[in-house]
Protein backbone atom coordinates (compact mmCIF):
# COMPACT_ATOMS: atom_id res chain seq x y z
CA UNK A 1 0.00 0.00 0.00
CA UNK A 2 1.38 3.81 -0.74
CA UNK A 3 0.23 6.14 1.32
CA UNK A 4 0.28 10.25 -0.06
CA UNK A 5 0.64 12.89 2.62
CA UNK A 6 0.16 16.60 1.83
CA UNK A 7 2.01 19.60 2.95
CA UNK A 8 -0.63 21.03 5.83
CA UNK A 9 -0.59 24.69 7.41
CA UNK A 10 -2.05 23.23 10.30
CA UNK A 11 -2.79 20.04 13.19
CA UNK A 12 -5.08 19.83 15.28
CA UNK A 13 -6.87 16.87 17.65
CA UNK A 14 -6.50 14.37 20.53
CA UNK A 15 -4.64 11.29 19.24
CA UNK A 16 -5.81 8.06 20.86
CA UNK A 17 -2.69 6.21 20.22
CA UNK A 18 -1.96 2.44 20.91
CA UNK A 19 -0.49 0.74 23.58
CA UNK A 20 3.01 0.50 24.57
CA UNK A 21 4.11 -2.05 22.70
CA UNK A 22 7.03 -3.23 25.17
CA UNK A 23 4.83 -3.53 27.93
CA UNK A 24 2.21 -5.53 25.25
CA UNK A 25 4.92 -7.91 25.11
CA UNK A 26 6.10 -8.59 28.27
CA UNK A 27 2.51 -8.23 29.87
CA UNK A 28 1.14 -11.13 27.74
CA UNK A 29 4.77 -13.48 28.09
CA UNK A 30 4.46 -12.76 32.23
CA UNK A 31 0.76 -13.54 32.37
CA UNK A 32 1.74 -17.20 30.43
CA UNK A 33 4.60 -17.48 33.13
CA UNK A 34 1.87 -16.74 35.89
CA UNK A 35 -0.11 -19.26 37.69
CA UNK A 36 -3.72 -17.74 37.58
CA UNK A 37 -6.04 -15.34 35.36
CA UNK A 38 -4.55 -12.02 34.23
CA UNK A 39 -6.94 -9.26 32.52
CA UNK A 40 -4.52 -6.64 30.00
CA UNK A 41 -6.74 -3.89 29.42
CA UNK A 42 -5.78 -1.98 26.25
CA UNK A 43 -3.82 -4.66 24.79
CA UNK A 44 -3.02 -3.06 21.03
CA UNK A 45 -3.94 -4.10 18.02
CA UNK A 46 -0.82 -4.22 16.13
CA UNK A 47 1.39 -6.86 14.24
CA UNK A 48 4.07 -7.02 16.74
CA UNK A 49 2.35 -7.98 19.73
CA UNK A 50 -0.29 -10.38 17.89
CA UNK A 51 2.84 -12.11 16.80
CA UNK A 52 3.71 -12.93 20.53
CA UNK A 53 0.15 -13.88 21.33
CA UNK A 54 0.43 -16.17 18.16
CA UNK A 55 3.68 -18.00 19.49
CA UNK A 56 1.85 -18.31 23.32
CA UNK A 57 -0.88 -20.51 21.84
CA UNK A 58 1.40 -22.25 19.91
CA UNK A 59 3.01 -23.06 23.09
CA UNK A 60 -0.18 -23.87 24.44
CA UNK A 61 -1.34 -21.34 26.63
CA UNK A 62 -4.41 -20.52 27.42
CA UNK A 63 -5.47 -17.52 25.61
CA UNK A 64 -8.88 -17.39 26.91
CA UNK A 65 -10.05 -13.77 25.77
CA UNK A 66 -8.43 -11.98 22.84
CA UNK A 67 -11.12 -9.04 21.71
CA UNK A 68 -10.31 -5.56 20.62
CA UNK A 69 -8.58 -3.72 23.74
CA UNK A 70 -9.02 -7.26 26.24
CA UNK A 71 -6.68 -10.03 26.31
CA UNK A 72 -7.40 -12.73 29.14
CA UNK A 73 -4.70 -15.10 30.13
CA UNK A 74 -4.75 -18.44 32.22
CA UNK A 75 -1.61 -19.01 32.97
CA UNK A 76 -0.47 -22.05 34.11
CA UNK A 77 3.05 -21.46 35.42
CA UNK A 78 6.28 -21.75 33.72
CA UNK A 79 7.19 -24.98 33.56
CA UNK A 80 3.29 -25.38 31.30
CA UNK A 81 4.35 -25.00 27.93
CA UNK A 82 3.93 -27.48 25.23
CA UNK A 83 5.38 -27.77 21.85
CA UNK A 84 4.40 -29.83 18.93
CA UNK A 85 7.65 -29.42 17.36
CA UNK A 86 6.43 -26.91 14.79
CA UNK A 87 8.64 -23.75 14.29
CA UNK A 88 7.18 -20.79 15.95
CA UNK A 89 6.70 -17.58 14.11
CA UNK A 90 7.54 -14.61 15.75
CA UNK A 91 7.00 -12.41 12.67
CA UNK A 92 8.75 -8.95 12.51
CA UNK A 93 9.18 -8.47 16.16
CA UNK A 94 12.45 -8.77 17.87
CA UNK A 95 10.92 -8.54 21.21
CA UNK A 96 9.11 -11.87 20.73
CA UNK A 97 12.25 -13.99 19.40
CA UNK A 98 14.63 -12.34 21.96
CA UNK A 99 12.32 -12.95 24.76
CA UNK A 100 10.78 -15.80 24.16
CA UNK A 101 14.01 -17.95 23.26
CA UNK A 102 15.12 -16.95 27.26
CA UNK A 103 11.77 -18.91 28.53
CA UNK A 104 12.53 -21.90 25.89
CA UNK A 105 15.97 -22.24 26.91
CA UNK A 106 15.22 -21.67 30.76
CA UNK A 107 12.13 -24.55 30.11
CA UNK A 108 13.91 -27.16 28.73
CA UNK A 109 11.31 -27.12 26.20
CA UNK A 110 13.86 -25.50 23.33
CA UNK A 111 12.25 -25.19 20.04
CA UNK A 112 12.65 -23.51 16.85
CA UNK A 113 12.22 -19.85 16.63
CA UNK A 114 11.55 -18.06 13.10
CA UNK A 115 10.72 -15.28 11.70
CA UNK A 116 10.27 -12.76 8.62
CA UNK A 117 13.17 -11.57 6.41
CA UNK A 118 13.81 -8.62 8.42
CA UNK A 119 13.99 -10.50 11.60
CA UNK A 120 16.16 -13.14 10.16
CA UNK A 121 18.45 -10.44 8.98
CA UNK A 122 18.56 -9.22 12.61
CA UNK A 123 21.87 -10.24 14.94
CA UNK A 124 20.78 -13.09 17.50
CA UNK A 125 24.33 -13.77 18.70
CA UNK A 126 23.61 -11.29 21.39
CA UNK A 127 21.34 -13.58 23.21
CA UNK A 128 22.61 -17.23 21.97
CA UNK A 129 26.50 -16.24 23.59
CA UNK A 130 24.90 -15.55 27.51
CA UNK A 131 22.19 -18.55 27.04
CA UNK A 132 25.05 -21.10 25.61
CA UNK A 133 27.37 -19.62 28.65
CA UNK A 134 24.45 -20.70 30.74
CA UNK A 135 24.51 -24.03 29.51
CA UNK A 136 21.75 -23.97 27.01
CA UNK A 137 22.68 -25.72 22.98
CA UNK A 138 21.42 -23.71 20.58
CA UNK A 139 22.47 -23.66 16.32
CA UNK A 140 21.86 -20.43 14.76
CA UNK A 141 22.45 -19.66 10.62
CA UNK A 142 25.04 -17.56 10.48
CA UNK A 143 24.43 -15.34 13.49
CA UNK A 144 20.82 -14.84 12.61
CA UNK A 145 17.41 -16.76 13.45
CA UNK A 146 15.83 -19.36 12.40
CA UNK A 147 17.19 -20.04 16.46
CA UNK A 148 17.08 -23.57 16.98
CA UNK A 149 17.35 -24.45 20.67
CA UNK A 150 18.19 -28.12 21.63
CA UNK A 151 15.38 -29.55 24.43
CA UNK A 152 16.84 -30.81 28.12
CA UNK A 153 19.20 -28.46 28.86
CA UNK A 154 18.84 -27.32 31.97
CA UNK A 155 20.90 -23.86 32.80
CA UNK A 156 22.53 -22.64 35.43
CA UNK A 157 22.81 -18.87 36.74
CA UNK A 158 25.40 -15.97 35.45
CA UNK A 159 26.52 -12.81 35.89
CA UNK A 160 26.27 -10.92 32.73
CA UNK A 161 27.36 -7.61 32.09
CA UNK A 162 25.52 -6.29 28.82
CA UNK A 163 27.97 -5.38 25.72
CA UNK A 164 25.32 -3.46 24.09
CA UNK A 165 22.52 -1.51 25.44
CA UNK A 166 19.71 -3.82 24.86
CA UNK A 167 16.42 -4.49 26.79
CA UNK A 168 15.65 -7.23 24.70
CA UNK A 169 18.90 -8.71 25.61
CA UNK A 170 18.60 -8.26 29.69
CA UNK A 171 15.06 -9.76 29.42
CA UNK A 172 16.01 -12.59 27.88
CA UNK A 173 18.57 -13.74 30.43
CA UNK A 174 16.44 -12.33 32.77
CA UNK A 175 13.36 -14.56 31.99
CA UNK A 176 16.13 -17.51 31.60
CA UNK A 177 17.22 -17.10 34.92
CA UNK A 178 13.34 -18.02 36.30
CA UNK A 179 14.78 -21.32 35.75
CA UNK A 180 18.28 -21.60 36.34
CA UNK A 181 20.14 -22.58 39.18
CA UNK A 182 21.50 -20.12 41.21
CA UNK A 183 21.39 -16.27 40.75
CA UNK A 184 21.09 -14.73 37.35
CA UNK A 185 22.29 -10.85 37.70
CA UNK A 186 22.73 -8.43 34.79
CA UNK A 187 24.89 -5.86 34.85
CA UNK A 188 23.41 -2.79 32.77
CA UNK A 189 26.39 -0.13 32.42
CA UNK A 190 24.13 2.14 30.30
CA UNK A 191 19.95 2.12 31.46
CA UNK A 192 17.75 0.80 29.08
CA UNK A 193 14.26 0.51 28.99
CA UNK A 194 13.00 -1.34 32.36
CA UNK A 195 9.69 -2.70 32.10
CA UNK A 196 10.82 -6.09 32.57
CA UNK A 197 12.56 -5.53 35.70
CA UNK A 198 9.45 -3.24 36.96
CA UNK A 199 6.53 -5.57 36.22
CA UNK A 200 8.54 -8.88 37.34
CA UNK A 201 9.64 -6.93 40.96
CA UNK A 202 13.43 -7.95 40.47
CA UNK A 203 15.74 -6.63 42.27
CA UNK A 204 17.85 -3.94 41.50
CA UNK A 205 21.03 -3.01 42.90
CA UNK A 206 22.93 0.49 41.63
CA UNK A 207 26.74 -0.16 41.95
CA UNK A 208 28.07 3.57 40.82
CA UNK A 209 26.38 4.50 37.59
CA UNK A 210 25.54 0.81 36.90
CA UNK A 211 22.45 -1.04 37.59
CA UNK A 212 22.47 -4.65 38.86
CA UNK A 213 19.35 -6.85 37.79
CA UNK A 214 18.93 -10.30 39.41
CA UNK A 215 16.35 -12.89 38.73
CA UNK A 216 16.07 -16.67 39.58
CA UNK A 217 13.39 -19.98 40.03
CA UNK A 218 12.37 -18.02 43.24
CA UNK A 219 11.71 -15.07 41.87
CA UNK A 220 7.83 -15.31 41.75
CA UNK A 221 5.62 -14.18 39.13
CA UNK A 222 2.23 -13.51 39.75
CA UNK A 223 -1.01 -13.32 37.94
CA UNK A 224 -2.49 -9.02 37.27
CA UNK A 225 -4.35 -6.72 35.78
CA UNK A 226 -3.38 -4.10 34.06
CA UNK A 227 -4.81 -1.02 31.83
CA UNK A 228 -1.76 -0.77 29.16
CA UNK A 229 -0.56 2.95 28.99
CA UNK A 230 -0.25 4.33 25.37
CA UNK A 231 3.22 4.14 23.61
CA UNK A 232 5.43 6.84 23.79
CA UNK A 233 7.26 5.57 20.80
CA UNK A 234 4.27 5.99 19.11
CA UNK A 235 3.55 9.39 20.90
CA UNK A 236 7.28 10.81 19.73
CA UNK A 237 5.90 10.72 15.85
CA UNK A 238 2.86 13.48 17.11
CA UNK A 239 5.44 15.33 19.50
CA UNK A 240 7.24 16.12 16.72
CA UNK A 241 4.53 16.31 13.93
CA UNK A 242 2.98 18.96 16.24
CA UNK A 243 5.55 20.97 16.66
CA UNK A 244 7.09 21.50 13.05
CA UNK A 245 3.56 21.85 11.71
CA UNK A 246 3.05 25.83 11.65
CA UNK A 247 -0.73 25.69 13.57
CA UNK A 248 -2.57 23.60 15.75
CA UNK A 249 -2.81 22.19 19.10
CA UNK A 250 -2.60 18.15 19.51
CA UNK A 251 -3.35 16.32 22.51
CA UNK A 252 -1.94 12.67 23.36
CA UNK A 253 -4.21 11.40 27.06
CA UNK A 254 -2.78 8.33 29.08
CA UNK A 255 0.83 8.23 27.43
CA UNK A 256 3.27 5.82 29.19
CA UNK A 257 6.44 8.19 30.72
CA UNK A 258 8.66 5.67 31.78
CA UNK A 259 11.91 8.24 32.26
CA UNK A 260 13.77 5.26 30.77
CA UNK A 261 11.92 6.00 27.48
CA UNK A 262 11.22 9.43 27.72
CA UNK A 263 14.68 11.07 26.54
CA UNK A 264 13.44 12.33 23.26
CA UNK A 265 10.70 14.36 25.27
CA UNK A 266 14.25 16.30 27.02
CA UNK A 267 15.61 16.72 23.26
CA UNK A 268 12.99 18.09 21.78
CA UNK A 269 12.58 20.65 24.65
CA UNK A 270 16.57 21.37 24.53
CA UNK A 271 15.67 21.83 20.67
CA UNK A 272 13.05 24.55 21.53
CA UNK A 273 9.75 22.31 21.94
CA UNK A 274 6.53 23.74 23.87
CA UNK A 275 5.23 19.96 24.78
CA UNK A 276 3.05 20.58 28.31
CA UNK A 277 2.73 17.62 30.58
CA UNK A 278 -0.45 17.48 32.57
CA UNK A 279 -2.62 14.59 34.94
CA UNK A 280 0.42 12.44 35.63
CA UNK A 281 -0.83 9.54 37.34
CA UNK A 282 0.78 5.60 37.89
CA UNK A 283 -0.83 2.43 36.09
CA UNK A 284 0.36 -0.92 36.99
CA UNK A 285 3.82 0.86 37.79
CA UNK A 286 4.10 2.74 34.98
CA UNK A 287 4.44 6.66 34.81
CA UNK A 288 1.52 7.93 32.85
CA UNK A 289 0.53 11.36 31.64
CA UNK A 290 -0.89 13.43 28.94
CA UNK A 291 0.89 15.46 26.66
CA UNK A 292 -0.07 18.51 24.65
CA UNK A 293 1.73 19.83 22.17
CA UNK A 294 2.13 23.47 20.12
CA UNK A 295 3.70 24.53 17.15
CA UNK A 296 7.63 25.85 17.53
CA UNK A 297 10.98 27.14 16.21
CA UNK A 298 13.47 24.19 16.39
CA UNK A 299 17.13 24.96 17.05
CA UNK A 300 19.63 21.71 16.07
CA UNK A 301 21.23 19.87 18.40
CA UNK A 302 23.85 17.13 19.50
CA UNK A 303 22.92 13.64 21.26
CA UNK A 304 25.37 10.79 22.02
CA UNK A 305 26.15 8.91 24.48
CA UNK A 306 24.15 7.00 27.57
CA UNK A 307 20.64 9.14 26.52
CA UNK A 308 21.12 7.69 23.24
CA UNK A 309 19.45 3.92 24.53
CA UNK A 310 16.56 5.71 25.98
CA UNK A 311 15.52 7.44 22.47
CA UNK A 312 17.07 4.64 20.18
CA UNK A 313 13.05 3.81 18.87
CA UNK A 314 12.91 7.61 18.25
CA UNK A 315 15.74 8.82 16.10
CA UNK A 316 14.25 8.71 12.80
CA UNK A 317 11.54 11.18 13.85
CA UNK A 318 14.36 13.26 15.62
CA UNK A 319 15.87 13.65 12.57
CA UNK A 320 12.30 15.01 11.07
CA UNK A 321 12.57 17.48 13.58
CA UNK A 322 16.23 18.14 12.65
CA UNK A 323 15.43 18.76 9.48
CA UNK A 324 13.42 21.05 10.42
CA UNK A 325 15.79 22.78 13.25
CA UNK A 326 17.71 25.76 12.44
CA UNK A 327 21.38 25.05 12.58
CA UNK A 328 23.29 21.45 12.93
CA UNK A 329 21.71 18.55 14.50
CA UNK A 330 24.26 15.38 15.02
CA UNK A 331 23.81 12.19 16.68
CA UNK A 332 26.11 9.57 16.94
CA UNK A 333 26.07 6.35 19.17
CA UNK A 334 23.65 5.09 17.81
CA UNK A 335 24.66 2.05 15.69
CA UNK A 336 21.98 0.00 17.21
CA UNK A 337 20.29 1.35 14.52
CA UNK A 338 21.80 -0.55 11.63
CA UNK A 339 20.40 -3.35 13.21
CA UNK A 340 16.89 -2.26 13.93
CA UNK A 341 13.74 -3.66 10.98
CA UNK A 342 15.47 -2.39 8.24
CA UNK A 343 19.48 -0.46 8.44
CA UNK A 344 17.87 3.13 9.96
CA UNK A 345 21.03 4.94 9.52
CA UNK A 346 20.62 4.09 5.45
CA UNK A 347 17.19 4.73 5.52
CA UNK A 348 17.15 8.14 7.55
CA UNK A 349 19.71 9.23 5.22
CA UNK A 350 18.28 8.00 1.48
CA UNK A 351 14.96 9.42 2.58
CA UNK A 352 15.52 12.57 4.03
CA UNK A 353 18.58 13.89 0.94
CA UNK A 354 15.45 12.35 -1.57
CA UNK A 355 13.13 14.75 -0.17
CA UNK A 356 15.88 17.77 -0.31
CA UNK A 357 17.39 17.41 3.49
CA UNK A 358 21.25 18.25 3.98
CA UNK A 359 22.54 15.08 5.83
CA UNK A 360 25.71 13.43 6.43
CA UNK A 361 25.99 9.65 7.60
CA UNK A 362 28.22 8.33 10.21
CA UNK A 363 28.73 4.67 10.68
CA UNK A 364 27.03 5.44 14.21
CA UNK A 365 24.58 8.50 13.11
CA UNK A 366 24.32 11.52 11.23
CA UNK A 367 24.43 15.24 10.52
CA UNK A 368 22.13 17.29 9.40
CA UNK A 369 22.29 20.86 8.70
CA UNK A 370 18.54 22.31 9.17
CA UNK A 371 16.25 24.53 7.23
CA UNK A 372 17.02 23.26 3.77
CA UNK A 373 13.63 23.37 1.96
CA UNK A 374 11.78 19.80 2.18
CA UNK A 375 10.52 19.33 -1.32
CA UNK A 376 7.83 16.06 -1.58
CA UNK A 377 8.50 12.98 -3.74
CA UNK A 378 8.30 9.27 -2.93
CA UNK A 379 10.13 7.52 -0.35
CA UNK A 380 10.10 4.40 0.48
CA UNK A 381 9.46 2.55 4.37
CA UNK A 382 12.37 0.37 3.64
CA UNK A 383 9.62 -2.17 5.58
CA UNK A 384 10.02 -0.80 8.82
CA UNK A 385 7.02 0.60 10.34
CA UNK A 386 9.01 3.62 12.09
CA UNK A 387 10.53 4.44 9.34
CA UNK A 388 7.15 4.61 6.94
CA UNK A 389 5.47 6.76 10.16
CA UNK A 390 8.59 9.57 10.21
CA UNK A 391 8.49 10.13 6.84
CA UNK A 392 4.25 10.43 6.90
CA UNK A 393 5.38 13.31 9.48
CA UNK A 394 7.65 14.72 7.41
CA UNK A 395 5.47 14.77 4.28
CA UNK A 396 3.47 17.25 6.13
CA UNK A 397 6.31 19.77 6.18
CA UNK A 398 7.33 19.52 2.55
CA UNK A 399 6.17 21.01 -0.05
CA UNK A 400 3.42 19.51 -2.03
CA UNK A 401 3.38 15.43 -1.44
CA UNK A 402 5.07 13.18 -0.72
CA UNK A 403 4.32 9.27 -1.10
CA UNK A 404 5.70 6.51 1.28
CA UNK A 405 5.30 3.05 -0.68
CA UNK A 406 4.77 0.22 1.29
CA UNK A 407 3.79 2.45 3.73
CA UNK A 408 1.07 -0.71 5.33
CA UNK A 409 3.79 -1.75 7.32
CA UNK A 410 3.09 0.82 10.19
CA UNK A 411 0.88 -1.97 11.35
CA UNK A 412 3.65 -3.28 13.36
CA UNK A 413 3.03 -0.49 15.75
CA UNK A 414 0.86 1.64 14.76
CA UNK A 415 -2.13 0.17 12.58
CA UNK A 416 -4.27 3.45 12.59
CA UNK A 417 -1.44 5.70 11.94
CA UNK A 418 -2.87 7.50 8.49
CA UNK A 419 -6.34 7.22 9.99
CA UNK A 420 -4.98 9.07 12.96
CA UNK A 421 -2.95 11.33 10.87
CA UNK A 422 -5.58 12.04 8.36
CA UNK A 423 -7.74 12.85 11.26
CA UNK A 424 -5.41 15.34 12.78
CA UNK A 425 -5.39 17.34 9.19
CA UNK A 426 -9.06 17.18 8.07
CA UNK A 427 -10.02 19.15 11.67
CA UNK A 428 -7.27 21.91 10.50
C1 LIG B 1 12.62 -3.19 22.98
C2 LIG B 1 13.93 -2.85 23.13
C3 LIG B 1 14.68 -2.09 22.10
C4 LIG B 1 13.75 -1.40 21.12
C5 LIG B 1 12.64 -2.29 20.65
C6 LIG B 1 11.82 -2.80 21.82
C7 LIG B 1 11.98 -3.97 24.07
O1 LIG B 1 15.50 -2.99 21.39
O2 LIG B 1 14.48 -0.92 20.03
O3 LIG B 1 11.81 -1.60 19.75
O4 LIG B 1 10.74 -4.05 24.11
O5 LIG B 1 12.72 -4.52 24.90
P1 LIG B 1 16.96 -3.40 21.94
O6 LIG B 1 16.78 -4.03 23.24
O7 LIG B 1 17.52 -4.35 20.92
O8 LIG B 1 17.72 -2.13 22.00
Amino acid sequence: MTRTVAESAALRGTVALPADKSIAHRAALFAALAEGTSVIANFPDSADPRSTLACLRQLGVDIAEEHPGLVVIRGQGREAFSTSGAAIDCGNSGTTVRLLSGILAGSRLGGTLVGDASLSQRPMARITEPLRSMGAEIVLQGGHAPMQIRPGRPLHGITYTLPVASAQVKSCILLAGLYASGQTTIIEPVATRDHTERMLGLSIRRVGSARHITSSQTTRVKPFSVNLPRDFSAAAFFLVAGTIVGQGTVRLPGVGLNPTRTALLAVLRDMGADIRISGQTDAGGEPVGDLEIHPAALQGITVGGTIVANLIDELPILAIAAACARGRTVVTGAAELRVKECDRIHAVVQNLRALGADIEEFDDGFAIEGGAPLVGTTVDSFLDHRIAIAFGVAGLVAQGQTTITRADVAEVSYPDFWQALDRCVARS
